[in-house]
């Protein structure tokens, strides 16, 4: 597998960073995972972007323009074998003697980059769906940025695991005058993934605040279902809704779409991946080849 790093194409095997890398002690850092299909990158323009709102929300400046990203990524698309590849694209703010405060003047950042083979979801996932467990959202208030610092999603992912169940989702508890509200909260994505609510041929997307992750996959879906006359609506989604759900869809750049047909050790709606999941998931597949074709 050949990586790129600080400006230097290598075997992974080769590739070195300090111990007072500020992503290795401090979690100082961002990251983006695109998709490749057929050697093409998927929404480039969307996860660069979306890089750079993660980048602006730590202070850190961008080390590349569009272009440049461009051409590392297509570099390293070229240097590895797989047709359908999943770039990880990883900065920290840099090496730097240990103190939290930003070094000034401002060291050199990081740039780390990877691909590896993607893995879509195999056929028997996606006639079975995925089973799923609920838990508190207990992670900071600025989840709209894609930072290194993963502790608490690790840490959430891994009830799902040890339940036998693929994904955690997460409700954000609910405070009225400062009051918690026992049985409120509101839900807002997955450990690693976005998650939609079907009630009644509507489809229900928590939200792009500061409580989630704008995930490029959703928004693909909430342009299929714009320009497909699908239902649907924006708004924050109850927990009471999401138990109460006709069908669930997990979404990431990884697992594309897929149905949640258990939560909770109970069946989602019929238990069975729904009609809005069929539909998605045909639209999603059509965009991607017509988008890998030009
Ligand atoms: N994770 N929310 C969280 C917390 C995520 O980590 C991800 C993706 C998403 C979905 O975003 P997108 O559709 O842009 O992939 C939502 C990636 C795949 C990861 O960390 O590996």
């Amino acid at each position: 597998m050949t990586i790129y790093l600080n400006g230097h194409y290598m075997p992974i095997e080769d590739a070195k960073i300090s111990v007072l890398d500020r992503g290795f002690i401090f979690g100082d850092g961002v990251y983006e995972v695109i998709p490749v299909y057929s050697r093409k990158a998927f929404r480039v323009a969307e996860h660069l972007l979306r890089l750079q709102h993660s980048l602006d929300g730590i202070k850190l400046a961008n080390p590349h323009s569009d272009s440049e990203w461009t051409g590392i990524i297509d570099e390293l698309i070229a240097r590895n074998a797989a047709q359908d590849q999943y770039l990880y694209l990883h900065i920290t703010r840099g090496v730097a003697k240990r103190d939290h405060a930003f070094p000034s003047p401002p060291v050199e950042p990081t740039v780390f980059m990877m691909s590896n083979p993607l893995l879509t979801p195999p056929a028997d996932l996606l006639h079975s769906g995925i089973a799923c467990v609920t838990a508190p959202d207990n992670r900071w208030l600025r989840c709209d940025i894609k930072s290194i610092a993963l502790l608490p999603n690790v840490l959430l992912r891994q009830m799902a695991v040890d339940a036998g169940c693929a994904e955690t989702i997460l409700i954000r508890p609910e405070f009225v005058n400062a009051e918690f509200v026992s049985g409120g909260g509101f839900m807002t994505e997955g450990a690693a993934s976005n998650i939609f609510v079907v009630k009644n041929g509507k489809l229900l997307a928590p939200p792009k605040d500061n409580l989630m992750l704008p995930g490029i996959t959703y928004d693909v879906v909430l342009e299929l279902a714009d320009a497909n006359g699908i239902p649907y609506e924006v708004r924050k989604i109850a927990v009471a809704e999401v138990f109460a759900a006709d069908e669930l869809l997990l979404t990431s750049s990884t697992k594309e779409v897929l149905a949640i047909t258990q939560l909770d050790g109970k069946p989602v709606g019929t238990g069975k991946p729904g009609a809005m999941f069929a539909q998605m998931y045909a639209l999603y597949q059509d965009f991607k080849r017509d988008v890998m074709r030009v």
